[in-house]
């Protein structure tokens, strides 16, 4: 859901923050109307208005910059005092809450101490706001409706996700950890299947090495011990995946699975939004509802996709890896743990969330699961509506060579008319073949042998010309067709563009 509105707004951004015309550039018409304004970080528009006049705007002639902007709708997402300012809350009052604490599922790496697990998440606390309050602050994020014209359970879903984004985040917290071992991927909420195996033992509580940050957010590999009377097997004497129950300590709702990974196998890397469920995040309005309001809702048949590849392949490690804030992580693990296999979970965490980092977050958690595991092998899945996807998954082969095993990109604009704007495939340029593919729906993903890296089904047709692809019309700018607004030169037209149109 993070890179909704995405295109759009840093389209907004850069008519509202750029005097100097551009071509084709429709002003804001809030420039006309300044009573009917929305604001975010500087970005002064009439949502529905612009978004409209946005798009018919690009009409025939998107400019490839739009495509390439990673700006974020949910960037900035208030926090900490912010909140707790605008919910008019004292220090008492805040104090008076309970904590809670966002644990993510960690993995956990084997090496010469033994295991060492990544706990990562944060401490916050939720403050009890009205429902007339919260209906206010989720019409915030509804484009062309309102939470009152929601059908109840959607308005209900609206105002929990709300709740969750107004939260005051808790810094210099100590974070403790109790694990044991995890039953059964069932009975820890992961109906999705995932073939981990239950350790006998290795109960034990661990402390996080350092406080919370000024966000509320941990994020620290730690050693955990092999306690009297043993139960979790080393990584070197295993190639199962285990599973450990992880407790944050005086949170109700700091439970996670851990999921102890040895150093050979094959990992999947999966992005969540529309490629395991149904975002279009190309279509603001409804990427919205899909994110805010409707029940998330899988994308075809990628559950049996995911699962076969769980029931299939032995010791298969499932990671997810999405962009979206933290502050929202909690409804895509409910929906994944619910749909597909178990596995460890990545999210954007809050000191990401300026617009520079923003684009680099993808990479960041990408290294670093590569590093954690440098003789797994990896197989990365999204679609073609990220721009960051688009350089970073490419660039991986380029630093983890004997690492990367697979590439498959599902490309939204084949299957879905709404999605108009473009994406870039230039990075895709020197690799084989053989490593990667688009695709269009999951079943061009059956029948693969992933395992010894056969990762491209040569009946699905690739078109690529390693360039701006999927304009409107079946128009594709190919290496052969650079136009005066090359994204490479970071120019356009001669000018010099903001650094957030870049990945
Ligand atoms: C596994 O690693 C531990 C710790 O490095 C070492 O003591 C042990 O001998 C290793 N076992 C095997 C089977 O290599
Ligand atoms: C939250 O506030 C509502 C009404 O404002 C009240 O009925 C409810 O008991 C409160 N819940 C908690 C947990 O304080
Ligand atoms: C909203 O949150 C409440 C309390 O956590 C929960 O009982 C309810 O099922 C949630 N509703 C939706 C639609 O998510
Ligand atoms: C963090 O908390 C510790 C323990 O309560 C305290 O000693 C320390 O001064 C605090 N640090 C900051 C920066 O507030
Ligand atoms: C972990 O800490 C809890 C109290 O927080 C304690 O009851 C429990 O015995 C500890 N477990 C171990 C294995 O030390
Ligand atoms: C823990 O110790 C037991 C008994 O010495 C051994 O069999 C097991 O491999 C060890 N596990 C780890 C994680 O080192
Ligand atoms: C978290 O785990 C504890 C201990 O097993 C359990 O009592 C509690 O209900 C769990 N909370 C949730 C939200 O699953
Ligand atoms: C965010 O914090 C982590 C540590 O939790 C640090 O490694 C990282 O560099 C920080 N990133 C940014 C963009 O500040
Ligand atoms: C385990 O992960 C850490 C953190 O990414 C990394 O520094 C270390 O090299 C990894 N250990 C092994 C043996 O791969
Ligand atoms: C390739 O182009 C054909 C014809 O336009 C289209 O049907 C197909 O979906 C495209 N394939 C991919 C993977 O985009
Ligand atoms: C299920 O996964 C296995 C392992 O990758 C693969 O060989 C097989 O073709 C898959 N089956 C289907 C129907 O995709
Ligand atoms: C490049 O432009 C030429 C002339 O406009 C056009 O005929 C050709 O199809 C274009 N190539 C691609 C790959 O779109």
């Amino acid at each position: 859901m993070i890179q909704l509105v995405i295109p759009v707004l840093a389209f907004l951004a850069l008519t509202s923050a750029s005097p100097a015309p551009l071509p084709a550039v429709t002003p804001s018409p809030t420039d006309n109307n300044p009573t009917q304004t929305y604001q975010r970080r500087g970005i002064i528009s009439n949502v529905e208005s612009d978004i409209n006049s946005v798009l018919s705007s690009l009409g025939s002639n998107i400019p490839s910059y739009v495509a390439d902007g990673v700006a974020n709708f949910f960037q900035d997402f208030p926090s900490g005092s912010a909140v707790q300012s605008s919910l008019g809350l004292n220090d008492q009052q805040v104090a008076a809450l309970p904590t809670n604490v966002l644990n993510l599922p960690p993995y956990g790496n084997w090496t010469d101490q033994g295991w060492n697990v990544r706990f990562h998440g944060n401490v916050y606390k939720q403050p009890n706001t009205s429902e007339a309050e919260l209906n206010k602050l989720a019409n915030v994020f509804l484009i062309g409706t309102s939470v009152e014209d929601l059908p109840p359970s959607q308005a209900d879903q609206a105002r929990n996700l709300t709740a969750e984004i107004f939260v005051v985040q808790q810094g210099n917290q100590s974070v403790s950890m109790h694990l044991e071992p995890a039953p059964s991927a069932g009975s820890s909420g992961q109906e999705g299947g995932g073939g981990a195996v239950t350790p006998s033992g290795g109960d034990q509580n661990v402390t996080l090495p350092y406080r919370t940050t000024g966000e509320g957010d941990f994020d620290a590999f730690v050693p955990i011990k092999n306690v009297t009377g043993g139960g979790v097997a080393a990584g070197n004497e295993t190639n199962d995946i285990q599973r450990m129950n992880v407790y944050a300590t005086g949170s109700e709702i700091g439970n996670a699975t851990a999921y102890l990974v040895p150093p050979e196998g094959l990992t999947i890397v999966s992005d969540i939004d529309d490629i395991l469920r149904i975002t279009k995040i190309y279509e603001p309005k409804e990427g919205l509802l899909n994110s805010f309001a409707r029940p998330y809702t899988p994308w075809l048949n990628m559950p049996d996709i995911y699962a076969n590849w769980s029931r299939s392949i032995p010791n298969f490690h499932f990671h997810y890896l999405t962009t979206t804030p933290e502050q929202v992580t909690r409804n895509y693990m409910d929906f994944i743990y619910k749909t597909y296999p178990g596995g460890s979970f990545d999210t954007r965490p809050l000191n990401f969330s300026d617009v520079s980092a923003t684009l680099s977050i993808r990479k960041y958690l990408l290294i670093k699961i590569f590093e954690t595991f440098p003789q797994r092998k990896f197989i990365l899945i999204a679609d073609t509506s990220n721009s960051d996807v688009m350089t970073d998954y490419p660039e991986m082969a380029t630093l983890f060579p004997n690492q990367l095993q697979c590439i498959f990109l599902r490309n939204t604009s084949s299957t879905d008319s709404g999605d108009r704007f473009p994406y870039n495939t230039k990075g895709f340029k020197d690799l084989n073949q053989e490593r990667y593919m688009f695709f269009n729906v999951p079943d061009d993903l059956t029948n693969l042998d992933i395992v010894n890296g056969q990762c491209y089904n040569q009946s699905i047709r690739q078109n690529l010309t390693f360039g701006d692809q999927g304009l409107p019309f079946g128009i594709n700018l190919g290496k052969g067709n650079k136009t005066s607004h090359d994204m490479s030169s970071r120019r356009w037209n001669g000018r010099d563009l903001p650094r957030f149109c870049f990945t």
